[in-house]
C-alpha cells in the first residue's frame, strides 16, 4: 500500500470553557481523552527521535520523505496538544505536572533502552494509536455526536493523520532491521513493554485528572462505568480491536493489512471544514479565541 503523507498546518481553536466536560458521556470520559492528550508531547517526541535516529540508514527516497513528513505531522500534533494541556492546567488540572513526569520517565527509558528498543516501543505505540484512531474514525460514538465540536475536530484531525502515517515507523524498522529471530523478538518485546508502560500511565494520569476536577465528585461509579464501556464494552474500542491488537505478534504483520485507507480520502474535505469553521465570525469558539488573543496582547503591551 502506497500512501503519500501530507503535512497540514491545522490550527484547532479549542473551546476552553468545556475543557473539563467536552465529551457527551461526561467528565470521566472527557478526562480519559484529556489524559491521552497529556501523553502526546513527550510521547510524540519519543516517536520522532526514534525514527530520526535511523533516517541515515534509509536509502529509499520515498521512505526518507515519509520520515520527514511523519516528523512534521507529529510535531504539529504536539503543538496543538501542548496548547490543549495548558488549557487543562489553567482550569486547575495538573496536566503540566504530569507532562513533566512523563518527559522524565520517557527520557530515562530512552537512555536505558537504547535506540533499537526505542524504535521497537515506537512502532508498538503507533499500533496502539492506529487502533484508537480507527475507532475514532469508524464509530461516531467514540467522540460522541453531541460532544463539543472543537474537541471532536482536534481528535478527528489527529486520528486522520495517525492513520495516514501508521506504517512509517514500521517501514523504517523493516528497512533497517534484518529479519531474524532476535529482531522479531525485540519487536514483540517492544509491544509487551509498551503495554506495561502505557496502561498504568494512562490510568494514573486519568485518575489524577478526575480527582483534581471537583465536578466529578459523587459521580465516580457512573463515570468509570462509562470509561469502561468505551474501552472494553461490547462495542468498546479494545474489545472490538482485540484481533487487530494481537495481529501485531505475527511474524509477517504490517499495519496496512488492516486496510482503512478509505478514511484518507476524507481528510481534505475535513480540513477544509475545520478551516471554514474558523473563518465564521459568529462562531462561538472563534470569539473566545479572539478574546484570549486580545487579552494576551494587552498583557504583552503592558509588560513592554
Ligand atoms: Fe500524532
Ligand atoms: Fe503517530
Amino acid at each position: 500500500m502506497k500512501v503519500v503523507l501530507v503535512r497540514r498546518d491545522v490550527k484547532i481553536n479549542l473551546n476552553e470553557k468545556h475543557i473539563n466536560d467536552w465529551h457527551e458521556q461526561g467528565a470521566h470520559v472527557t478526562h480519559f481523552f484529556n489524559a491521552l492528550s497529556v501523553l502526546f508531547p513527550a510521547g510524540e517526541r519519543l516517536f520522532m527521535d526514534s525514527v530520526r535516529a535511523y533516517k541515515d540508514q534509509v536509502q529509499d527516497p520515498e521512505l526518507k520523505k515519509a520520515i520527514t513528513t511523519f516528523i512534521g505531522q507529529e510535531a504539529l500534533h504536539s503543538r496543538e496538544h501542548e496548547e490543549y494541556n495548558e488549557m487543562m492546567d489553567r482550569s486547575g488540572l495538573p496536566a503540566l505536572k504530569l507532562d513533566k513526569m512523563l518527559w522524565n520517565l520517557l527520557g530515562g527509558l530512552q537512555k536505558t533502552l537504547g535506540r533499537k528498543l526505542a524504535l521497537g516501543g515506537t512502532i508498538a505505540l503507533e499500533h496502539y494509536t492506529a487502533i484508537m484512531a480507527n475507532a475514532v474514525l469508524s464509530d461516531k460514538n467514540v467522540l460522541g455526536e453531541k460532544s463539543d465540536e472543537s474537541f471532536r475536530q482536534m481528535w478527528q484531525w489527529h486520528a486522520y493523520e495517525e492513520t495516514e502515517h501508521k506504517a512509517v515507523a514500521y517501514d523504517v524498522w523493516n528497512t533497517v532491521m534484518p529479519d531474524n529471530v532476535y529482531n522479531r523478538f525485540i519487536r514483540r518485546f517492544g509491544m509487551v513493554l509498551a503495554t506495561l508502560i502505557f496502561w498504568p500511565v494512562i490510568m494514573y494520569f486519568h485518575a489524577r485528572l478526575v480527582f483534581a476536577d471537583p465536578n466529578t465528585k459523587g459521580k465516580h461509579i457512573q463515570g468509570y462505568k462509562a470509561v469502561g464501556r468505551m474501552l472494553l464494552g461490547k462495542e468498546g474500542i479494545f474489545r472490538k480491536a482485540v484481533g487487530e491488537f494481537f495481529d501485531y505478534f505475527k511474524a509477517d504483520f504490517h499495519p496496512w493489512e488492516h486496510d482503512n485507507s478509505a478514511f484518507l480520502k476524507e481528510i481534505d474535505a475535513f480540513v477544509e471544514k475545520v478551516n471554514a469553521s474558523m473563518r465564521n465570525p459568529n462562531d462561538e469558539v472563534k470569539k473566545a479565541v479572539r478574546a484570549r488573543m486580545v487579552k494576551s496582547a494587552v498583557a504583552a503591551t503592558a509588560a513592554a
